[in-house]
């Protein structure tokens, strides 16, 4: 499994010969500049919630591939009206196997709304188990004892967690988050994008090492094999 990181909260994993891309926010990233939106691949478009820092790039590239979006009833009846019809709406607690495996849509913590204010559903997070690797993408999130519950459905690989502070859990809830699911590989995301969630690297890394974890910080536009 090859996990791409195009910056924010914006990943691609390559997974069974699958592109799944989640939550893609790249043309209003000042940080992406190096990402050509244009040619990232995708299958399937994930999207955690409404909010225009995770769904921007969405229909734009959900028009250029072909790819299914998951997300929430309320985001997937939002991209259908901006004429994407290969939609597959979910909730939390829901669960689907794709050809690439399954996910399961988890519990986030968060709001979630439309650029324009209007309702976007529940906000969520989503376990993606494959026959290759299996692993965790928690969206935007507080620590939550929720996150409790991820271990009795699947044994993860990795683990995709915010760690930005302020709009999320900071690095000290993630670590604690990686103990809830039972998982002391962590991929960082939503930091440093704006100035409200800059966050010192290696403070967090280190943090990370003391509790005998593992936090990776990708440099945007950079892949690492699990
Ligand atoms: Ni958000
Ligand atoms: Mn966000």
């Amino acid at each position: 499994m090859k996990i791409t990181y195009y910056g924010h909260a914006t990943f691609g994993v390559e997974v069974n010969g699958k592109h799944l891309l989640f939550d893609p926010f790249i043309t209003y990233n000042e940080l992406a500049t190096q990402v050509d939106v244009n040619t990232i691949p995708a299958d399937y478009i994930f999207l955690s919630h409404g909010h225009q820092d995770h769904i921007a790039d969405a229909v734009a590239i959900a028009k250029r591939t072909g790819a299914t979006v998951v997300s929430s009833f309320e985001i997937v009846d939002w991209v259908g009206k901006q004429g994407i019809a290969n939609v597959h709406p979910m909730n939390t607690g829901g669960k689907k196997t794709f050809d690439f495996g399954w996910i399961k849509c988890t519990v986030a913590q968060h709001s979630s709304s439309f650029p324009d204010g209007s309702y976007a559903g529940n906000p969520m997070g989503f376990i993606v188990s494959t026959s290759d690797k299996t692993f965790y993408y928690a969206g935007d999130t507080a620590l939550t004892l929720d996150m409790q519950l991820v271990p009795k459905w699947a044994k993860l690989d990795v683990a995709l967690l915010p760690i930005g502070d302020n709009f999320t859990m900071d690095y000290k809830d993630a670590a604690m988050a990686a103990d809830f699911v039972e998982c002391n590989k962590i991929v960082g995301l939503h930091y440093d994008t704006f100035g409200y969630i800059k966050i010192d690297h290696k403070t967090a890394v280190e943090y990370f090492k003391e509790k005998g974890k593992e936090l990776i910080l990708l440099p945007i536009g950079e892949s690492i094999s699990i």
